[in-house]
C-alpha cells in the first residue's frame, strides 16, 4: 500500500499559507497600497528575509573553531540563486547604522542542502566586520548577501588528480571544493595541503581527519609554520608537495592563501614547467586611480531627472556628488551591491581597464567610469 510521506501531508507549496503569504507580497496590488515606499520597506520591518528584491541569509548557527575565527551558518532567502564550490560571497551587516559590505568565500559544500552556507570569518584587530560578526552574530540574525561571483572554482569535466593547496583564512573556498567532491562520491585522487600558524589556529582539523578516513584517496597533509607540526614544519617546499599528492604534474591544482604561499607554489610549477595553477588571494585590489582631466560628456541620473558633466570619477562617487545614495558595500568591485542598469554610453572598468558600450547592461557604479555621456537607471 502507498503511504503518505511527511512531504505529501503537507499543503503543496501553492496553497500553504506560506505560499500564499508570498504570492501576496509580490502582487501590483501590495505594491499600488504601499506606494511610495514599496512593500520591501514594509516587510522589512516583521519579517526580512521576505523582501522580495534583495539576497539575505538568517544565521542559524555560530560557533568558533578558533581563538581568531568565527563560523556561521546561514540560511538564504529564495532571491538567493546559489554557488559553486570556490566562489565568494559579499556579505552585508549594519554597524553603526552604515552598511558594511566583505567578501566572503563560503566553505560549505555546493550541494548542501537547502543551498545552506557555511562562512568561517577570520578576524583581525582592525577587522570592522570580522570582529563585529565575532561579537554580535547570533542565530536570528539576518545579513544581506551578494550573488556568489569568482572563477576560482573546480572545472564541470572532473581531473583525475585534485591539489587543493591553501594558506590562513585560504582553507575556506578549498574546503568547499573538498566537500563538495566527497558529497559527489569522486573518485579520483585528492591531495589537500593546508598551513596554519600553529595548531591552535588550524581550522578543520578534525573534519579533515575525518574525511581522510572516510575517503581511501585523500591524503591530508597539514603544516604549521610557527612550531612543530603533525606531519610538516615550515612553509611551503617539495617535500610537504610529496607528502599532500603522489604527483602534483597533471593534478587540477587551486591555491588560496597569501601571496607569499601563492608564490611559492607558482614557482615550482615554473620550475617544473607546468602550466600556472588556479590561484586566489585574499588580498585587497590596489587603491584605484582616476584621471580626472579631460574628462568628457554628461552622466544622466534617468530616474531621478538629474544630470551632470562627467567629473572623471567613478559613476558610484559622481552620483553621491550629485545628491543621489544608491546602494553600495565594498566600493571595489567586488560585493555587486552597487550594480546598477546603464542604458546607454560607455564605461571603463579602472580595475580591468575594459570598456563596454553595451546599452541595457548591468554594471558596479563604483569601478566604472563614464568615457562621454552615460544614462544610468539610478
Ligand atoms: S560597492 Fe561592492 S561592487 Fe560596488
Amino acid at each position: 500500500m502507498h503511504r503518505l510521506t511527511s512531504e505529501e501531508t503537507t499543503l503543496p507549496p501553492a496553497t500553504s499559507s506560506r505560499g500564499l503569504g508570498r504570492r501576496l507580497l509580490r502582487s501590483n496590488l501590495l505594491e499600488a497600497l504601499t506606494y511610495p515606499h514599496g512593500v520591501d520597506r514594509y516587510v522589512e520591518l516583521v519579517r526580512p528575509l521576505l523582501v522580495k528584491g534583495e539576497a539575505r541569509a538568517e544565521v542559524t548557527g555560530v560557533r568558533r573553531q578558533t581563538p581568531k575565527s568565527v563560523t556561521l551558518s546561514l540560511s538564504p532567502n529564495e532571491n538567493w540563486r546559489g554557488l559553486r564550490a570556490g566562489q565568494f560571497v559579499g556579505l552585508s551587516v549594519e554597524i553603526d547604522g552604515v552598511r558594511e559590505t566583505r567578501p566572503y568565500s563560503p566553505a560549505g559544500s555546493q550541494h548542501a542542502a537547502g543551498g545552506t552556507l557555511e562562512l568561517t570569518v577570520s578576524t583581525h584587530p582592525e577587522g570592522k566586520v570580522s570582529r563585529h560578526l565575532r561579537d554580535h552574530a547570533r542565530p536570528g540574525m539576518i545579513v544581506g548577501l551578494s550573488q556568489a561571483d569568482g572563477e576560482f572554482v573546480l572545472p564541470d569535466a572532473r581531473h583525475e588528480r585534485v591539489l587543493l593547496i591553501s594558506g590562513g583564512s585560504g582553507i575556506t573556498p578549498v574546503m568547499a571544493m573538498l566537500r563538495t567532491l566527497c558529497d559527489e562520491g569522486y573518485e579520483g585522487e585528492i591531495g589537500f595541503l593546508n598551513y596554519a600558524r600553529s595548531r591552535e589556529l588550524a581550522l578543520y582539523g578534525a573534519e579533515l581527519e575525518e574525511l581522510q578516513a572516510r575517503h581511501e584517496r585523500l591524503r591530508v597533509a597539514r603544516g604549521f609554520t610557527r612550531g612543530r607540526g603533525q606531519l610538516l614544519t615550515g612553509r611551503f617546499c617539495r617535500e610537504h608537495l610529496r607528502a599532500a599528492i603522489s604527483e602534483h604534474a597533471g593534478a587540477a591544482t587551486f591555491v588560496c592563501g597569501p601571496p607569499a604561499l601563492i608564490d611559492s607554489v607558482r614557482a615550482v610549477w615554473a620550475q617544473d614547467g607546468l602550466p600556472e595553477p588556479a590561484v586566489e588571494t585574499f588580498t585587497p585590489p590596489p587603491a584605484m586611480t582616476f584621471d580626472t582631466d579631460g574628462a568628457e560628456g554628461t552622466v544622466s541620473f534617468a530616474a531621478s531627472g538629474r544630470e551632470a558633466a562627467n567629473s572623471g570619477l567613478a559613476l558610484l562617487e559622481q552620483a553621491e556628488d550629485a545628491g543621489l545614495a544608491p546602494d553600495h558595500g565594498c566600493r571595489m568591485g567586488i560585493c555587486n551591491t552597487c550594480s546598477c542598469r546603464k542604458a546607454s554610453g560607455a564605461v571603463r572598468n579602472v580595475v580591468t581597464g575594459e570598456v563596454s558600450t553595451g546599452e541595457d547592461e548591468l554594471i558596479r557604479i563604483c569601478v566604472s567610469v563614464p568615457v562621454g555621456d552615460v544614462s544610468l537607471d539610478l
